[in-house]
C-alpha cells in the first residue's frame, strides 16, 4: 500500500529565518539542540527518533542546520547538501500532534531564551519563524 503523503496547502514557508547567530554562536545552539532532543526523547514522538548517543548525534545534525539558517556557518550544507527539510521527513509520519509535540519540545528547551543569549522579542521572533517552518515538515493528514 502506498503512503498518503499530505501537502500542507500554505505551502512552502515564505520569507527567511530571523539572523540569531551573531546573538547565540555555536556552543549556543550545539546546546540548545541536545537539550530539544533530551526532550524529544521523553515525548510521544520519541519513537520517530534514535536512541541513546545516536539521539544526541542527530541533535546535532539538527544545531548545523539552524546554525546555518540562522546566519552562522554552513556546516549542515557542507556535510549533507541542500537541506531539502520537507524531503528529508518524508520517511517520517508527521502529523500536526507530531509538529505540536516537537514545537512544545523546542519552546520549553528555549525557556525565555535569556540563557541562550535572546532577547525576549528574539525569542518570540525563533519561536514564530520555527512555527511556519514547521507547518511544512507535516505530511500526514489530521484523522
Ligand atoms: C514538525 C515536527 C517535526 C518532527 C516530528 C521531526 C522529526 C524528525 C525526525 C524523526 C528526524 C530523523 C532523526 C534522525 O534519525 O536523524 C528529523 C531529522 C531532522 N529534522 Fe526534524 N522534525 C520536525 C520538525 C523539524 C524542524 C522545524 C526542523 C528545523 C528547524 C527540523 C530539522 C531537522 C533536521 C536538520 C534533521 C536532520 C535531517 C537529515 O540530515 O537527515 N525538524 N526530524
Amino acid at each position: 500500500m502506498t503512503k498518503d503523503i499530505y501537502t500542507p496547502p500554505s505551502g512552502p514557508l515564505q520569507g527567511s529565518a530571523p539572523l540569531l547567530f551573531p546573538k547565540m554562536g555555536q556552543e549556543t545552539l550545539y546546546q540548545l539542540s541536545a537539550d530539544v532532543y533530551q526532550n524529544i526523547g521523553k515525548s510521544e514522538i520519541a519513537d520517530m527518533f534514535p536512541k541513546g548517543e545516536a539521539l544526541m548525534e542527530a541533535s546535532r545534525k539538527q544545531a548545523e542546520f539552524l546554525i546555518g539558517i540562522l546566519g552562522g556557518p554552513p556546516i549542515y550544507m557542507e556535510k549533507h547538501g541542500h537541506p531539502r527539510m520537507r524531503a528529508r521527513h518524508l520517511p517520517f509520519e508527521i502529523d500536526e500532534f507530531a509538529r505540536q509535540t516537537w514545537l512544545r519540545c523546542f519552546r520549553e528547551a528555549l525557556g525565555d531564551g535569556a540563557n541562550r543569549g535572546l532577547t525576549p522579542s528574539e525569542t518570540a521572533a525563533l519561536m514564530a519563524w520555527l512555527e511556519g517552518f514547521s507547518a511544512w515538515m507535516v505530511n500526514k493528514a489530521p484523522s
